[in-house]
């Protein structure tokens, strides 16, 4: 593996095989009363958020902490970015205080990379704008494995704000990677320009895709990157791009419901279909946590087995 994880491109099969096995066996852990292994010890992990973040926050603290890590958690709000510091001198900052990996969140597309050039450690994207979740797809493709198997062959179906969505890149670049066959679901509006040169299909079309496919990624519409009308109304969007119970009921028996989350209730997503037992929502927040943890176990490379003696 490389050493900062910043785009999905950068895994090939073989990486991101690796990871999703190691993850396979870091969930022993999270099964245990004490989730805790030394592998990490005297390690330092700096969490560093310019945007906001419920989930991959937490987790990546939890993965560290699990590991046995030191952890900073910086966030942009009450720093002294709010007096004009820029993100190579408040990484710096932090470097100074013996960080060997930054796992960086920001609005800006293209900031891990710019990070990767400034300091020693490992920088790994949490989320940079509108370009890429490589984290989350990791998961995701875990918890796709976990419910169905290998993903070879695997209909996905990514429904919603493709143009503002970091997660749908890099959900299609990690699944085409392992041999899924990804379509994208969305009104024109919601599409990238370059979306043509993605390794997947396109369709204006739920309910044609629907009965075909093995997986619904839902998405939520990113208003906050909005500055323009992008379709007519809410319930309009919500009657062609929403997942329902009449629309989960045409699905294939065995077929599941993801959403990264935040999710909307009622908009992209009905509540009944979020809380189904088709739902993996909850499910891909505690993998998050797992799959996390071999990503910085892997990165860090860990002096000890990844799975060794539980600490006293
Ligand atoms: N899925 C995801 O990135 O959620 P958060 O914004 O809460 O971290």
């Amino acid at each position: 593996m490389r050493r900062h994880l910043i785009s999905a491109a950068d895994l090939t099969r073989e990486d991101a095989l690796l990871i999703l096995d190691t993850a396979d066996e870091l969930a022993r852990v999270s099964e245990r009363s004490i989730k805790k292994l030394p592998t990490l010890r005297g390690r330092t992990v700096v969490n560093l958020f310019f945007e906001d973040s419920t989930r991959t926050r937490i987790s990546f603290e939890a993965a560290a902490k699990r590991l046995s890590a030191d952890v900073i958690n910086f966030s942009a709000k009450g720093s002294s970015v709010s007096k004009g510091e820029s993100l190579k001198d408040t990484a710096l900052t932090l470097e100074a205080m013996g960080a060997d990996a930054v796992v960086i969140r920001h609005s800006a597309s293209g900031a891990p990379h710019r990070l990767s050039n400034w300091v020693r450690g490992s920088v790994v994207n949490a989320g940079d704008g509108t370009h890429e979740h490589p984290t989350q797809a990791l998961l995701d493709a875990f918890t796709m494995r976990r419910r169905l198997g290998s993903l070879e062959g695997r209909c996905v179906t990514i429904v919603g704000d493709i143009l503002h969505s970091r997660v749908a890149r890099s959900n299609v670049l990690l699944l085409s990677t392992l041999g899924a066959k990804v379509t994208l679901v969305a009104p024109p509006t919601l599409l990238p320009v370059a979306v043509d040169s993605w390794p997947c299909e396109v369709s204006y079309d739920f309910d044609e895709v629907l009965p075909k496919t093995d997986v619904v990624m839902m998405l939520r519409v990113q208003r906050e990157r909005m500055n323009a009308a992008y379709f007519p109304t809410e319930r309009e969007y919500s009657r062609r791009y929403g997942l329902d119970r009449e629309r989960l009921a045409r699905m294939p028996q065995d077929a599941i419901v993801m959403h990264p989350g935040p999710m909307i209730r009622g908009m992209e997503i009905a509540a009944e279909v979020a809380d189904s037992a088709r739902s993996t929502i909850v499910e891909q927040v505690a993998n998050g946590v797992t799959v996390r943890m071999a990503v910085l176990y892997l990165l860090l490379g860990g002096s000890e087995p990844a799975i060794g003696k539980e600490t006293e």
